[in-house]
């Protein structure tokens, strides 16, 4: 993890909040290649969920909601972790992850005190005012999730598009969770995004379609490049499931700090359309008028998290080689997740015709693919800070282009290179990143 965070903070990718304050305990901002990478993630994802499906559309849906979303969610009853407090440091934990001595007692992680164990719920919603009086008729939440934004759309949804079931709503966005301890770098902060979808399907397909969710969200990370060995799926034991679920199997990844949730893909009954029918006085039952049957939907909720899985994706993509007297760190990131998609260099940068040929290749293909231009140094550095990055492909124009028009092409991965007409340059790359 050390070399990730080191990695993704000097080449751009994810910087500590607010750092000249001091930084802002577990928050991070993504610098010019995660933002790309984010983009990407979340490009990759609205592809397969929405582009590729007739029976999924999108949504986004407001952040803050009407209080009583959150009372007929549940969320203000039970979103709560229980927590503990160390008298002699007083951190607080999580009491389902602190060390228990005995069953009346924890040990502190952080200064090894031993201490009662007495855990208290804590609410994890994040609470504000709407306006400007802060009295309690003026309360809110930040969401925590994005999900209920799609089931108080339900109806919305129905009457506008008229979609027959199955049918699916699909959101990314950010959530916000006030956790008694975040950590691992991105893996577990108090502002994150989701990727979320609400499958609403007959209570008859529930069993079956949730099968089919979670091969189709474990393919989507394996199509991406996740290494088959560091992705498994772990079905909850029946006392883990949440109020709602009838079954829930989350896709774990194997983090350097151990096996840890990406995403979880819930069956979660009529449990959500019943709760917000009764708060809201709404009918918000399905009708088939073929055949003539009212309905609650059952909901298949495939959830990952947008920060969770590009860390993954960083962390399977890092390779150390051994290149003659040199290690090169380079980011093997599929094509589709790459930041960058191909860099262009001068070779002489002291030669004015060969700059200006390299500034009007890298014009040309800018069109086309995201495509970046760097004369800062010699050409064996400028491959290595490319590696780094995951740029899949690098050009140089050097003086033997100016005669033949040729450039050297050189390929991440295999570190091959090949000579293309300048002609066929935007061809050759079309088929080499056909579907980014
Ligand atoms: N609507 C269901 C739901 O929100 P969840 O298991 O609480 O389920 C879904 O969250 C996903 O959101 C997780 O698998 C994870 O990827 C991401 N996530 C949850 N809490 C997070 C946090 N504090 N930091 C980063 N990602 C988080």
């Amino acid at each position: 993890m050390d070399k990730i965070t080191a990695l993704a903070k000097r080449r751009g990718f994810i910087f500590p909040g607010s750092e000249i304050y001091g930084g802002l305990a577990n928050s991070w901002d993504y610098g010019p290649y995660g933002v790309e990478l984010k983009n990407n993630i979340k490009r990759a994802w609205w592809n397969a969920n929405v582009y590729q499906r007739y029976d999924v559309y999108g949504m986004d849906a407001a952040l803050i909601m009407h209080p009583k979303v959150w009372e007929a969610s549940g969320h203000i009853k039970n979103f709560s972790d229980p927590m503990v407090e160390c008298k002699n440091c007083k951190s607080r934990f999580r009491g389902d992850h602190v060390e228990k001595k005995s069953a009346t007692e924890f040990v502190c992680p952080h200064c090894s005190a031993v201490n009662a164990f007495n855990p208290r719920q804590f609410n994890l919603m994040f609470k504000t005012y709407i306006g400007p009086v802060e009295d309690s008729s003026a309360v809110a939440f930040l969401r925590p999730e994005t999900a209920q934004g799609m089931f108080v759309n339900f109806l919305n949804v129905i009457d506008s598009r008229h979609p027959k079931l199955p049918f699916g709503l699909a959101q990314i966005g950010k959530s916000f969770r006030n956790e008694i301890t975040p950590g691992n770098f991105i893996f577990r902060t108090r502002e994150f995004e989701q990727m979320e979808i609400e499958y609403f399907v007959h209570p008859s397909d529930g069993d079956a379609k949730h099968q089919e969710w979670i091969d189709s969200r474990y393919a989507w990370y394996l199509n991406l490049g996740l290494k088959k060995e560091n992705l498994r799926l772990r079905p909850h034991d029946k006392d883990e499931l949440a109020h709602y679920a009838r079954a829930c199997t989350d896709i774990e990844y194997q983090f350097p700090f151990g096996w840890s949730e990406l995403e979880g893909i819930a069956n979660r009954t009529d449990f959500d359309l019943r709760q917000h029918a009764q708060f809201s006085g709404k009918d918000l039952i399905y009708t088939d008028e073929v055949k003539k049957e009212k309905v609650y939907p059952y909901i298949i909720e495939p959830s990952g998290g947008v920060d969770r899985s590009l860390l993954a994706f960083l962390v399977d993509a890092y390779a150390e080689e051994q290149v003659k007297d040199d290690t090169r760190v380079v980011l093997k990131l599929h094509k589709d997740l790459a930041p960058v998609k191909i860099a262009v260099f001068p070779l002489l940068k002291n030669r004015p015709e060969i700059v200006e040929t390299a500034k009007r290749i890298a014009a040309d293909l800018k069109k086309v693919f995201v495509t970046t231009y760097d004369d800062t140094g010699a050409i064996g550095k400028l491959y290595r800070r490319q590696d780094e990055v995951g740029t899949l492909y690098c050009v140089t124009v050097d003086v033997q282009s100016l005669e033949d028009k040729q450039v050297t092409v050189r390929d991440r991965d295999t570190m091959q290179q090949e000579r293309v007409g300048t002609d066929k340059l935007k061809e050759y790359f079309f088929n080499k990143l056909s579907g980014s």
